[in-house]
């Protein structure tokens, strides 16, 4: 279909534009190399539910729990420490110490057992020169060193924030790790947690595996969907390799609606946002199960075309997200951020199919083919602070 290769072409141009600005794209590629990403990663990280009251039985009743969920088997991998992992003060040769009170058995144990469950480890460290929490250090300074460290422990992913640092620009600071991490040995996946102060969709493909684009996420509607719309002006920028990302998921924290909860899982998906688990998975509830286990909707966020959705509509209180997918199906959401329940209409001249298309629709959150075939249009009913979320597929 035309409509699909215009698009992957103009973004291609824009983003080939962005980066002859500063660099090619084959030295991008090297600085960066790590053959991760392909797909936005999923799995969780401790600092939505824990904060920093965490330890390595957390951590490994986490990684116990994912698999007897089910949830890695759905591709939720990486189990991710977040901050308080370690000591305030580095050993004597400079390196990072796992904090004794609360990972005792240290992080190459903990990986171990973290990699025997068929899952990855993923740690925490700042480009600064203490964590957020001031209550370990950064690793401003010590790039190398802590990345050799990281590597040798078997870790997989890194988050990497910007607190208490020396106010030199991120593009500055980032790379250093990124070059330290490619010089450890190991594949080890590059989150930057810069929230957005830059522009860091601008240069983070150069740098990271993902990139922060908004402040930290809170478990309330208002600061889900602002986290939503400020992710969404990135969209050109998302691809295999590098994505955007609106922060930690909070489904299953008790601040949000069941409905509130399934737009937050919906955009997260349909935006090619990182997957992370932001509850606590030791006793998950069977609603919060319904939502991050939905098969139908993980496929949108992990299909392999890669490219983000957009707001393609907005009136009023209501929106139409739409973005391609691989085999010229299209996903769609339609969300009410209103008071009232209403009708709300995708138009096929938004979401990017021609006009005489006929479609099949499968309802990804009713788990139903709809029987109407669809042309020019689709419009559904939808509560209050709810959506509806399709795969439209043309048939001729
Ligand atoms: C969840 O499970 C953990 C350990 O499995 C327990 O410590 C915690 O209290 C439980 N939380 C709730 C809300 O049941
Ligand atoms: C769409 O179909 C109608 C009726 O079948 C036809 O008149 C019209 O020319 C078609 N439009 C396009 C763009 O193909
Ligand atoms: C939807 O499309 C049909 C034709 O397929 C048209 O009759 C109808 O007016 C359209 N509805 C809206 C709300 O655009």
């Amino acid at each position: 279909m035309e409509y699909l290769l215009i698009t992957r072409s103009l973004l291609f141009l824009i983003i080939t534009c962005t980066a002859t600005a500063t660099e090619s794209i084959i030295s991008r590629r090297d600085l960066l190399g790590n053959g991760l990403a392909s797909t936005p990663p999923m799995g969780w990280n401790s600092w939505n539910h824990f904060n920093c009251k965490i330890d390595e039985n957390i951590i490994k009743q986490t990684a116990d729990s994912l698999v007897s969920t089910g949830l890695s088997k759905l591709g939720y991998k990486y189990v991710n420490i977040d901050d308080c992992w370690a000591e305030i003060s580095r050993n004597d040769k400079g390196e990072l110490v796992p904090k004794k009170s609360t990972f005792p058995s240290g992080m190459k144990a903990l990986a171990d057992y973290v990699h025997s469950k068929g899952l990855k480890l993923g740690i925490y460290s700042d480009a600064g020169y203490y964590t957020c929490s001031k209550k370990m250090p950064g690793s401003l300074g010590h790039e190398e060193q802590d990345a050799k460290t990281f590597a040798s422990w078997g870790i997989d992913y890194l988050k990497y924030d910007n607190c208490n640092n020396d106010e030199s620009r991120p593009t500055l600071r980032y790379p250093v790790m990124t070059r330290a991490l490619m010089k450890a040995g190991r594949p080890i996946f590059f989150s930057l947690c810069e929230w957005g102060d830059m522009h860091p969709a601008l240069w983070g493909y150069t740098v990271g595996n993902s990139w922060r684009t908004t402040n930290d996420i809170s478990d309330t509607w208002e600061s889900m969907v602002s986290r939503a719309d400020q992710n969404e002006v990135y969209a050109d920028f998302a691809r295999p390799g590098g994505w955007n990302d609106p922060d930690m998921l909070e489904v299953g924290n008790g601040g949000m609606t069941k409905d509130e909860y399934i737009i937050h899982f919906s955009i997260w998906a349909i935006s090619k946002a990182p997957l992370l688990i932001g509850c606590d998975t030791r006793n998950i509830t069977k609603d919060t199960m319904e939502i991050i286990a939905n098969k139908e909707v993980i496929a949108v966020n992990q299909d392999k075309l890669g490219v983000q959705a957009k707001k393609v509509r907005m009136e009023g209180d209501w929106e139409v997200w739409a973005g391609p997918l691989s085999n010229y199906r299209v996903a769609v959401l339609i969300m009410n951020r209103g008071s009232w329940r209403t009708a709300i209409t995708a138009h096929w001249d938004d979401i990017g199919i021609p006009p005489n298309t006929s479609v099949v629709a499968r309802d990804l959150w009713e788990h139903k083919t709809l029987k109407t075939r669809f042309v020019g249009n689709l419009t559904a009913t939808v509560d209050s602070h709810a959506c509806k979320m399709y795969i439209l597929k043309p048939v001729y």
